[in-house]
């Protein structure tokens, strides 16, 4: 039984490999010594072992931080073999395969030097460079280590010297080995509207794939991130477990094979399928980053982790602010004119938020974009609709003292538009075959540099055009339909990757000129979220279902591994539940608003105007906190959440009530992070508009009351009342 937490390594070369001196009296061999490479951040090491007998790379270790890793030399193992290659004494899942010009399909790889660079303070870059002894064909692992965050990330480069092209077929960002009794895999799936539902099975012998094949808006049914526990399911604090995720908006693959020896290989990369890669000779093959942190304290500590890389390193500006906003895509769909939308300019100013966003609907003229059947690709704002163009109401709104920003989706078009009549050959589609639709649109084909040149210029024009657009929605609601480029010709395998790479080249570009606009990632709803997109962009709209009760999964789902400042959430009226209720909802990551204000009574109206000065006010903890998940929905008829800020001076706490049975009694919900020396003040906000909640008064009342940090984590508080859709939020002040 291995019950050992460290993930030693098994056998799986002979034993005359081993490290072990040789036997007394017996002569020093002249074999090279093991290199280890040790990459580690604050509490944790991976450990690489190059083997002096046969010159290839191991994985020795991975784990929490050993006291010396130099006690590795006593491994009498060698190791699984760290990126395997296919055609050699592997006979399971490959990280690469490739075939050679002489058709031979096989591929070993072979250390030949390693280097670690610090890039700052906090940061370690290792290259290990590996070489066939038989093909010029080189590899490097990537490991970068962030760490303060304990998080690694992973990537590979590829380049072969042969005469001609080479195939390469499977192309993994990283591998990674595991030894444990039981493993256990969650996983984080959906559909339109019902974005990441977490899934947790027991790996059992054989392969597992969480993939997509959908191209663009790529994420809409299985999101590229997991959760694997070792040995036990790991639960918030407790448990020892790796985070991980793939930073790649185009298809990806995470592979889980588990094998006769009850040991697990880890395989996250661009997916394979219908994907093989023409490599010129010279051209460096780069593949996305895998992103990973491991925990041995649950899964609350690795979300933590992720979230302080990712405001670090992960999301443009995850350090900044945002603007709070109101949107119009849900009160107005494609109906409006100008005078309502000025109207909607003074809702904002009289609410309090920072911006107004105009959505879908705003352009194309021959073929009027007034649904979702026309107009898309034709970015030319609809005369009807804004006869004086984007810049009256950009202008409005500066006069107004609002900001303004504007609904895009530039990668794809409707048939029934003059982009699709003047250029069929931009688009992605059979040219011999009847077209497929998704949401009555097509693909643009980002592989052709004539389209990357479109999609680039007519962001960068309309933002010329209009300096004062202060933010943008970039949406994608469509999937790759039909697989086939016309620029790409004979390399249609290319499209998949080709796509995507153009995609972030496009973006690399708007970024340069446009460092700091802030723009939403959407992709009708949460259909693209990874951190590939997210260097470039602030946020993600998380869900188009912004019924608040559904809002508690999703966003809970999403904060496993996407930080609170990034995750969009709107009031709107989806949803029977009370204003307070989606309020609260909204508040525990990036709020805005998509209602009708000029419906909202009086008391909602101030209820809601008080509430935007309430999360104006601790949006520094939630943008920037710690996040300690505290009773998971998945577990009991309520969900509890807080975030405490760095020094731990002040935090915030949401409890959502979401069901309950006849009589059912909440318990105490125990506090984290805070400090148990320091003293709070404890303050219940946002207070319901239809007077006192019913059910049992929770501690925090309308009154201010004082306890010990050390009361609160160890005593706890009674939060929220046991009535169904009701919520409660806490601030908590030292
Ligand atoms: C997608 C987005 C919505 C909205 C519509 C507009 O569905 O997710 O928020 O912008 O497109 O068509």
């Amino acid at each position: 039984m291995k019950k050992s937490l460290l993930f030693l390594i098994i056998v799986i070369v002979s034993c005359y490999t081993s490290m072990s001196q040789p036997p007394m009296g017996q002569a020093q061999t002249n074999q090279p010594p093991d290199i280890f490479i040790s990459l580690g951040t604050q509490n944790t090491d991976l450990v690489y072992k190059v083997n002096g007998r046969n010159g290839k790379v191991y994985q020795a270790y991975l784990g929490s931080k050993l006291l010396n890793t130099a006690s590795l030399s006593q491994l009498r193992d060698a190791g699984h073999q760290a990126y395997q290659t296919y055609g050699n004494e592997n006979l399971f899942e490959p990280a690469i395969r490739m075939t050679h010009n002489d058709g031979n399909p096989s591929l070993e790889l072979k250390y030949v030097s390693h280097n670690s660079e610090k890039t700052d303070a906090n940061t370690t870059l290792t290259k290990i460079l590996l070489k066939d002894p038989v093909y010029p064909v080189e590899v490097t692992l990537n490991i970068r280590s962030f760490a303060a965050e304990d998080v690694l990330e992973q990537w590979v480069e590829i380049v072969q010297k042969e005469a001609k092209p080479v195939k390469i077929y499977n192309y993994a960002s990283s591998m990674l080995h595991f030894d444990a009794d039981k493993y256990w895999l969650t996983q984080f799936h959906g559909d339109w509207a019902e974005e990441m539902k977490m899934q947790e099975s027991e790996l059992t012998s054989g392969i597992k794939i969480i993939d997509t094949k959908l191209g663009t808006r790529a994420h809409m049914y299985q999101t590229p991130v997991f959760f694997l526990s070792f040995n036990e399911k790991s639960d918030e604090t407790t448990g020892e477990l790796i985070a991980g995720t793939l930073g790649w908006s185009g298809n990806f693959q995470l592979l889980f094979e588990l094998d006769e020896k009850n040991s697990l290989r880890a395989i996250s990369g661009i997916n394979p399928f219908a994907s093989e890669y023409s490599l010129q000779p010279g051209k460096v093959f780069k593949t996305p980053s895998f992103i990973f942190t491991y925990s041995d304290k649950g899964k609350g500590l690795a979300s933590r982790n992720l979230h302080r890389w990712a405001r670090n390193y992960g999301v443009l500006d995850g350090n900044k602010t945002r603007l709070t906003l109101l949107n119009n895509w849900e009160t107005t769909y494609f109906a409006f004119d100008e005078p309502k939308l000025t109207g909607l300019l003074d809702d904002t100013k009289k609410m309090g938020l920072d911006l107004f966003l105009l959505d879908d609907g705003w352009f194309a003229n021959k073929y009027p974009r007034n649904n979702d059947r026309a107009g898309l690709g034709d970015w030319q704002e609809n005369k009807a609709k804004l006869p004086n163009g984007l810049g009256y109401l950009v202008k409005e709104a500066d006069a107004k003292g609002v900001k303004f920003g504007i609904w895009i989706e530039p990668e794809m078009v409707n048939p029934k538009s003059e982009l699709y009549e003047n250029h069929p050959d931009w688009v992605l589609r059979f040219p011999n075959r009847q077209e497929v639709y998704y949401r009555n649109q097509l693909t643009l084909d980002l592989t052709n540099p004539k389209v990357q040149e479109f999609v680039y210029n007519m962001v960068d024009e309309m933002l010329t055009k209009n300096p004062g657009i202060a933010f943008i929605k970039w949406d994608c609601n469509s999937m790759i339909t039909n697989p086939y480029s016309a620029f790409l010709k004979d390399q249609q395998s290319h499209l998949y990757i080709d796509y995507v790479n153009n995609l972030y080249s496009v973006l690399d570009r708007l970024r340069k000129k446009y460092p700091s606009l802030p723009i939403m990632l959407c992709s009708g709803g949460g259909g693209r979220v990874d951190y590939g997109a997210l260097r470039y962009f602030t946020e993600f709209w998380a869900s188009d279902d912004t019924d608040p009760l559904e809002r508690v999964y999703i966003q809970w789902g999403y904060s496993y591994f996407f930080p609170a400042i990034s995750v969009c959430n709107h009031i709107t009226s989806w949803g029977k539940q009370s204003l307070k209720f989606k309020t609260d909802v909204a508040m525990m990551g990036k709020m805005g608003y998509d209602i009708q204000i000029n419906e909202l009574n009086e008391k909602e109206l101030k209820f809601s105007q008080d509430a935007i000065v309430n999360y104006k006010r601790l949006s520094d903890v939630i943008w920037h906190g710690d996040l300690y998940r505290l009773i998971s929905p998945y577990e009991e008829n309520r969900a509890v959440l807080m975030y405490v800020n760095n020094n731990r001076s002040k935090a915030v706490l949401f409890a959502y009530t979401l069901n309950s049975r006849y009589g059912e009694a909440f318990n105490r919900v125990r506090l984290q992070g805070l400090d148990p020396a320091k003293t709070y003040k404890i303050q219940e906000i946002n207070p319901s508009t239809e007077g006192r909640r019913p059910g049992p008064p929770s501690e925090g009342g309308s009154s201010v009351r004082s306890y010990t940090g050390d009361y609160l984590m160890k005593v706890g508080l009674s939060v929220g009342s046991a009535t169904p859709l009701t919520s409660a939020v806490f601030e908590i002040t030292e």
